[in-house]
């Protein structure tokens, strides 16, 4: 379990005067249970990418504590231990390749940990089949799509084994078929792992187990996502929009008010409902 406490935090010092710059988190208070399937929206600088960081220690909280699997991110002995567990993909897919094989790229983790050879060899395999990347082991990255750099990304971070994954607006840099690629993998993960999918696409919090919404450097909303998403007006205040199932059922609602008691976020559930 990864337990954010009472974490608060803000850029740069206080600068003596007692002034300090605006709170980017405000007493946020999570749980992510191993396992589970989360996404976080959220407007642009809410502080996502902030919270994100403050999972594996890249920020340290200005007060409160994040705590994972039992380990202060602030103790200095447990910092390589909470960075294996908690592996974090970012939005680039050009900054987080390294090597010039995909296999040595993905490898790279597991030699840093120091295991042995034929650990290393079948901790590779078994990352790039999670991410449907093996036949491209000994390819260049350079000569890889976009959809298909994030997902050795993804495969350096399975290597590590670690419990959860934070994913940064991995899909947002990719384009319409990237995007799906990488949401299959996420969902083919599921269940194996935490993961906490950072978004601004809508559609891709309709399948979560749980969604949160952050906004100016609180968790406003938290629930699953029929709840979030028939918060309609809250939806519209948070920065958000809803889903295009949703937002079309809608428009069919307001001719026929009888239609959608609860609102649709798959095409099926609209089909559905529409025929019957
Ligand atoms: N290194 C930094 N130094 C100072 N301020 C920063 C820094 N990084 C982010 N901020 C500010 O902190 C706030 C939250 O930023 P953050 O990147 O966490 O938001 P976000 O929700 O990830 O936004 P986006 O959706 O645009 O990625 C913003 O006001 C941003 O300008
Ligand atoms: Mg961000």
């Amino acid at each position: 379990m990864i337990e954010f406490k009472n974490v608060s935090f803000w850029y740069g010092e206080e600068d003596g005067f007692g002034i300090r710059n605006e709170e980017v988190l405000r007493e946020v208070s999570l749980e992510i249970p191993p396992g589970k399937f989360m996404v976080l929206l959220g407007r642009n600088g809410s502080g996502k990418s902030t919270l994100a960081k403050h999972a594996n220690g890249l920020l340290l909280p200005q007060s409160g504590e994040v705590i994972v699997d039992g380990m202060n991110t602030r103790d200095e002995e447990s910092i390589w231990e909470i960075r294996r567990r908690v592996g974090l993909v970012f939005q680039n897919p050009d900054n987080q390749i390294i090597a010039t094989t995909v296999e040595e790229d993905v490898a790279f983790g597991p030699e840093n940990l120091g295991l042995p050879r034929e650990e290393i060899i079948a901790r590779v395999e078994e990352a790039l089949d999670l991410v449907g990347m093996a036949e491209y082991r000994n390819k260049e990255p350079h000569l890889l799509s976009g959809g298909q750099k994030q997902r050795v990304a993804i495969a350096g971070v399975l290597a590590m084994h670690p419990e959860y994954l934070i994913l940064d607006e991995a899909t947002s840099m990719l384009d319409p078929e990237g995007k799906e690629e990488l949401m299959k993998v996420i969902l083919n993960l599921r269940g194996k792992i935490a993961i906490l999918h950072i978004t601004h696409n809508v559609e891709e919090a309709t399948e979560a187990d749980e969604v949160l919404v952050m906004d100016e450097g609180r968790i406003v909303a938290q629930g699953k996502p029929r709840e979030i998403f028939s918060q309609v007006e809250e939806i519209e205040n948070w920065g958000l929009e809803l889903p295009q199932v949703t937002e079309t059922a809608l428009l069919v609602k307001k001719q026929f008010p009888y239609l959608f008691e609860t609102l649709p976020l798959s095409p099926r559930e609209l089909v559905e409902e529409l025929c019957s």
